[in-house]
């Protein structure tokens, strides 16, 4: 099965969006509420819904953008927020993006990835993000039995793969997760080497 565009536009047709919990996850929102810099850069990948980036808008974060390529996903984001830039809706492949960001926050888009791309996926975070800038999220913390998306792992895996451009600042347990993802999901703030 190709993970495509026509792939996730089809789930958001069925309404089959079981990833979509509805609103800022808190471990991602207690990790925004620290953040003072009003101006910094930050891409949210694969935002879907986009939750948090209506949460960091309301909080009076300018330069947030969204990528996603289903460009539906976009509406609740345009109904909450109708002065959010369009301009800053990239309706796009990730992976051919471009710019510079000074925040890439991660939420189950790495998952939602093939396998063979977590490489492709940690080299383009890096190439989209200013040296210094972060990469923060959350990652399941455990393989999933059944055949992904979403596609689980662990922390050895990931400290593995991430190492080879990022410093690893934290990847441990979230203590606030949802309680479907409860004890199943790292926090993770890394560092462009
Ligand atoms: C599992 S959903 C997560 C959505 C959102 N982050 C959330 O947590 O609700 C994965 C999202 O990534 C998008 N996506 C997958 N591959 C993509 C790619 N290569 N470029 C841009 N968006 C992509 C899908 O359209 C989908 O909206």
């Amino acid at each position: 099965m190709e993970l495509d565009k026509n792939y996730w536009q089809h789930r958001y047709l069925e309404g089959n969006t079981p990833w979509d919990i509805g609103y800022t996850s808190p471990p991602l929102k207690d990790f925004i509420d620290e953040l003072e810099d009003t101006e910094c850069r930050i891409l949210i990948p694969g935002a879907g819904r986009a939750y948090e980036a209506v949460y960091l808008h309301r909080r009076g974060f300018k330069q947030v953008f969204v990528c996603d390529w289903v460009d539906e996903a976009f509406d609740h984001l345009r109904a909450e927020v109708p002065d959010f830039p369009k301009e800053h809706l990239l309706c796009a492949d990730f992976f051919e993006l471009d710019g510079v960001f000074d925040l890439i926050l991660e939420q189950t888009f790495f998952c939602a990835q093939s396998p063979s791309l977590r490489d492709s996926y940690i080299s383009k975070a890096a190439y989209l993000l200013r040296t210094g800038g972060c990469l923060v999220g959350l990652l399941f913390a455990q393989p999933f039995e059944k055949e992904g998306p979403p596609f689980g792992g662990t922390k050895d895996e990931y400290r593995l793969l991430f190492s080879s451009k990022f410093e690893i600042i934290q990847m441990e347990m979230a203590k606030n997760s949802i309680l479907q993802r409860s004890h199943n999901e790292l926090f993770f703030k890394l560092i462009k080497k």
